[in-house]
């Protein structure tokens, strides 16, 4: 193969990989906070509060973990995996555009990480507060 079919094959593949990731980021932003606040909140049928949120957010469960354990204390920062010792960019809107966007993607770390937490999953109220928390965290 001469250098420039490679160079020409390289440039049609990178352009559909790029399509397809293009596409397929383009499918997942279908929410932000403020419209999963007013959804957990119709739901759960009560108003939010932020300082019950923190506080869920801090508060140690049944299997000493909280959700500060693998995001830390300040969702502002970078948080780091209690078990992997992996990072994890931050929760908070503010800082991190891409959280709370894609709502499969927030169900599907809520369902997870509340069973890790707390053995069960998260209420809609709980999910409401904790959304209502880390929304305006600046
Ligand atoms: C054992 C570690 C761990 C614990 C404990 C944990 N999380 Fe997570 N969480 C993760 C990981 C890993 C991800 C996915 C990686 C990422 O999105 O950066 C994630 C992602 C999320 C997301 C996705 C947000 C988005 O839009 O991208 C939410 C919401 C979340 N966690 C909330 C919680 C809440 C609430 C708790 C406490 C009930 C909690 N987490 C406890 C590890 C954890």
């Amino acid at each position: 193969m001469t250098s420039t079919s490679t160079l020409y094959l390289c440039r049609s593949l990178c352009a559909v990989v790029g399509a397809v990731f293009w596409i397929g980021s383009a499918f997942a932003v279908d929410t932000n906070p403020d419209a999963l606040l007013t959804q957990y909140q119709q739901v759960a049928g009560q108003k939010a509060d932020r300082l019950r949120g923190q506080h869920f957010f801090n508060a140690k469960s049944v299997n000493d973990l909280s959700c500060a354990s693998c995001h830390g204390e300040s969702p502002l920062i970078p948080g780091r995996h209690a078990s992997t010792g992996k990072t994890i960019s931050p929760l908070a809107p503010m800082v991190n555009a891409d959280r709370f966007s894609d709502s499969a993607k927030v169900e599907k770390w809520f369902r997870r990480n509340c069973k890790d937490v707390l053995n069960r999953e998260c209420t809609p109220l709980e999910k409401a507060d904790v959304v209502a928390y880390l929304k305006d965290l600046k």
